[in-house]
């Protein structure tokens, strides 16, 4: 019976704890306007699926500042560029490179110690340099070495920043292979974990720890750090899923055809802006290759093996222009996260087919088990185009909304 026998102090103090909160939390919740961080960067974004394979932003770095053409990826952590250290397969020409400068970064350093969060350091001593090594699900890698230099930047309220910043000076680049896009200056790496540019902006106070980007299916589009160019409303949430660390994963979620269940559940999904296509695993990948011949039994469609652009293409009755000729022979495909079925992730026929330069239709989505993915389950570029994509790391969600990502935000 105690435990239900309040005091009126106590009474009167869950009042007053009320009262205070109505005033001062809510107000605290629901002000972005006030806050101070309330600024972002904005970055035009160039690049398509199809034909190039990846999208990129500019990056000038170092004084005096040289500018990398870097890949935008959500699926690992580092920013690295390619670097005169001398180097070992490196693609731009030699003044273009980025030219370490005494300015490498310890052992000893939060830097380094955040890259090797998730893995074993191969440091020794802390005044070691802090080398590194990444390697690529398409089996690329990049090995090299942190350094720390100015990066000028612009907030879009105006203010220019020229904030400290570490990344990798990579100086020993393999390529994935014939599978892989040619490699760009570097890698914009932008998962899930404190090494990230962007977190170490947010660390700084410049941004809050929130990226964004709008890839736009006619090519090209923007990327953000900070939160306010979020639209406050139209936007689905879903948490990410800790247990898979640096890696913007959700789940699980159901697979919807043509607005049908079709049966397969318990799907976990990474959102990986640095893979051009969407790859699922073999059983997935499997019965989402059925459903859609299925569906294309009776229309004027032919298998095209000839095609090498992508595993499967489809060939019309005459060549196809864009996939605006072919979508209607083809169903939505929907993932359905979380037991109310309300939050879904559509993928329309143009966010998982691409026009091949033979005029062929082609299937964008892959059989992950063939390029030894395992498991993963990678909703990639062509999965995410024309819909705004925002990775908050600070309320640790992933969240989506349509929108035409060939018009940049206003603020
Ligand atoms: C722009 O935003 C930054 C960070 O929020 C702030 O420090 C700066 O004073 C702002 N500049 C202007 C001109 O409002
Ligand atoms: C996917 O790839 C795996 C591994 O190569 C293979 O065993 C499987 O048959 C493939 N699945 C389909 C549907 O092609
Ligand atoms: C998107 O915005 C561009 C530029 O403002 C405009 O030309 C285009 O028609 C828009 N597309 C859609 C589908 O609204």
């Amino acid at each position: 019976m105690p435990a239900f026998n309040l005091s009126p102090l106590f009474l009167l103090f869950v009042i007053f704890a009320v009262f205070l909160c109505g005033t001062f939390c809510l107000a605290d919740w629901k002000s972005p306007a006030v806050n101070p961080l309330d600024s972002s960067i904005l970055f035009p974004v160039k690049g398509n699926v199809y034909p190039l394979g990846h999208f990129t932003v500019s990056v000038t770095i170092g004084n005096p500042p040289k500018v990398f053409e870097l890949d935008i990826d959500t699926g690992s952590d580092l920013t690295w560029v390619q670097c005169d250290a001398p180097c070992t397969g490196c693609t731009l020409p030699r003044d273009r490179l980025y030219k370490p400068h005494n300015n490498v970064v310890r052992c000893g350093e939060p830097l380094c110690a955040a890259l090797f969060s998730a893995s074993k350091s191969p440091c020794k001593n802390p005044n070691d340099q802090c080398d590194y090594e990444v390697e690529y699900a398409d089996h690329g890698s990049s090995i090299g070495v942190l350094v720390k230099d100015p990066v000028p930047l612009r907030l879009t309220n105006g203010t220019i920043l020229a904030p400290n910043l570490g990344f990798g000076c990579g100086y020993d680049q393999h390529n994935g292979g014939s599978q892989s896009p040619p490699l760009t200056a570097g890698v914009l790496g932008l998962g899930n974990s404190k090494a990230t540019m962007a977190t170490q902006l947010s660390a700084l106070s410049h941004v809050r720890n929130v990226l964004g980007h709008c890839f736009s299916g006619q090519g090209d589009g923007f990327l953000f750090f900070g939160g306010d160019l979020v639209p406050s409303s139209g936007m689905s949430w879903m948490p990410i899923l800790r247990t898979l660390g640096g890696k913007y994963s959700a789940g699980p979620a159901e697979v919807y055809f043509g607005g049908n269940p079709v049966g397969i559940r318990g799907l976990i999904l990474t959102f990986d802006s640095g893979s051009s296509y969407t790859y699922f695993n073999s059983q997935v990948y499997g019965a989402v290759l059925n459903l859609l011949r299925n569906g294309l039994k009776g229309q004027p469609l032919r298998d095209a093996p000839e095609d090498k652009t992508l595993p499967m293409c489809w060939k019309g009755s005459k060549a196809f222009k864009s996939v605006a000729d072919a979508r209607n022979f083809f169903k939505p495909l929907a993932l359905s996260f979380g037991n109310s079925k309300k939050v879904q992730f559509q993928i329309p026929p143009e966010a998982y087919l691409i026009i091949s330069n033979l005029g062929n239709v082609c299937l964008g989505i892959l059989n992950g088990s063939q390029v030894g993915l395992g498991n993963v389950n990678l909703i990639g570029d062509i999965s995410m185009l024309d819909k705004m994509m925002v990775y908050d790391n600070e309320r640790q969600q992933i969240g989506w909304a349509p929108a035409n990502c060939s018009r940049p935000p206003k603020k």
